[in-house]
């Protein structure tokens, strides 16, 4: 094992600008004028893995873009090991926001910058170089090995799901590690152990035939953005509550021991508030800030348009207006249950003056991972060795909509080991992740294959 890890501090500046080979790829999958770049990004991860001594490497092509595989089997008797990652990023608008070239990393304050530094090519990258590492010393891994890297994860994750259900086969392991979420704080180890799900719908309003003066018109005739906003404005109440008819119903509570673990988190709200620039937080009332994030759902106006948006003022009543909400989900809400029932409930709110269509974007389904099982035992030991500190366990508000059909279609223990941080602006200008995290994810890593190998094989 010395040897292990002694190479991985030995080979860390090579790790280290590899890395920022992998950032240079624009691999941002909303946009089509980026097709091009997916499939070099994809072909970089595929030369990763075989340098990493990765058997049977290759591209699976789908509707969307390609998904990279690669395996190691060479430990007949030991448990095998899915990891789990995405190769694609969010777009970098707004680009201005950003001190340097999303797609030229730098390092600055012991941090990486640059699009995907954490989401997801820092953290998928980490378990690349553990492998590596195994191989280029002790030449094999103490348990088997199966990379599936995809390209998609930012726009729903649609090829992967058909790609699991046709190749549960040669998927098959006895877990599946991912590190595509976050930890508690700077240092603490973290298995997370839920993550929310997701609804995201679009409703668009119109009114009049064609846009028109504000002076002729106006107040005779309904204006589509305030009917929208009306609409948007009624999704809550005073309380902070969603008021879709059925929206809370198969809300399931948090345990008793979850609630004391929350407690010994001892999460600052203040500090959380002070780090985001307000002077108040705010939600549905009678809940603490990460019973919020991790266990209660919500419901947000992602984007908004409508009317003249340009410089200067223009005096106009428009035809059509339009939003983008989404709502976050904890068990066993249901994605396309909450879809219908916020349809039909916009659908009822607007007035006969105005016409109103709303379209169901895509979803995923909420998860909580149970923390008895011997692969969430072993990732824990695991990150407690490598970081020198006890282990905490934390559930999450963002969603990886594969990971529910990972748990039910291969039936195996889903590792959430988080290695990012809330504050490393994903999606958002200046993205970036710490070195030393980097680092020491990647003994995580070595450490968790070592622990796995223990475990007795189902
Ligand atoms: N890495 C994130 C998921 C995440 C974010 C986990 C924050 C924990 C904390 C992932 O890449 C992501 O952004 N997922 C999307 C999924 C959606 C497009 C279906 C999300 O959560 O918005
Ligand atoms: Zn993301």
């Amino acid at each position: 094992m010395k040897q292990v890890i002694n190479y991985i501090e030995e080979n860390q500046n090579r790790y280290i600008e590899e890395l920022k080979d992998y950032l240079r790829i624009p691999s941002i999958s909303t946009l089509p004028s980026h097709k091009k770049d997916m499939k070099t990004c994809a072909n970089f991860v595929a030369k990763k893995l075989k340098e990493a001594g990765m058997k049977n490497v290759k591209l699976f092509p789908t509707k969307g873009n390609p998904l990279v595989y690669g395996e190691w089997l060479g430990a007949p008797g030991k448990p095998t090991v899915l990891i789990y990652g995405h190769y694609d990023v969010q777009p970098v608008d707004p680009l201005d926001e950003w001190e340097s070239d999303p797609f030229e990393p730098v390092i600055k304050d012991g941090k990486i910058w640059a699009r995907g530094a954490d989401d997801n090519k820092g953290q998928n990258f980490v378990h690349i170089k553990s492998v590596e590492a195994f191989m280029k010393t002790v030449g094999k891994l103490p348990v088997n090995v199966k990379f599936l890297i995809e390209g998609e994860e930012e726009v729903g994750g649609e090829s992967i799901e058909i790609f699991l259900k046709q190749n549960k086969k040669l998927l098959k392991c006895d877990a599946v590690l991912i590190s595509d979420t976050s930890l508690y704080a700077p240092g603490i180890p973290t298995i997370n152990y839920g993550l929310r799900g997701l609804s995201y719908m679009e409703v668009e309003i119109t009114g009049p035939n064609r846009d028109l003066h504000s002076g002729s018109f106006g107040g005779a005739v309904a204006n589509p953005i305030n009917e929208l906003a009306k609409l948007i404005a009624k999704l809550h109440n005073k309380d902070g509550k969603i008021t879709i008819p059925g929206f809370y119903k198969n809300v399931k509570r948090l345990t008793k021991k979850e609630k004391e673990n929350i407690k010994k988190l001892r999460f600052s709200e203040k500090k959380f508030a002070k780090e985001l620039g307000v002077k108040e937080l705010q939600g549905e009332k009678g809940y603490s800030t990460l019973e919020r994030l991790w266990a209660r759902p919500t419901l947000d106006c992602n984007g908004i348009v409508g009317g003249f948006t340009g410089e200067g003022a223009k005096t106009v009543l428009p035809s059509k207006a339009s939003a983008k909400i989404s709502m976050r989900l904890v068990p066993d809400q249901d994605p396309k249950e909450i879809a219908r029932a916020f349809t039909k409930y916009v659908k009822s709110l607007v007035p006969k003056s105005v016409k109103i269509n709303v379209t169901d974007m895509h979803g995923a389904y909420p998860v909580v991972i149970p923390l008895n099982d011997p692969a969430i035992i072993a990732a824990a030991k695991a990150t407690s060795k490598a970081f020198g500190k006890k282990t905490v366990f934390t559930r999450e508000g963002g969603s990886i909509p594969i990971v529910v059909e990972f748990a039910q279609q291969l039936n195996a223990p889903v590792v959430l080991m988080g290695l990012g941080l809330d504050s490393d602006n994903i999606h958002s200008p200046n993205e970036h992740f710490s070195l030393d995290t980097f680092r020491l994810g990647i003994i995580s890593s070595v450490y968790f294959f070592e622990e796995f190998s223990k475990v007795k094989k189902k």
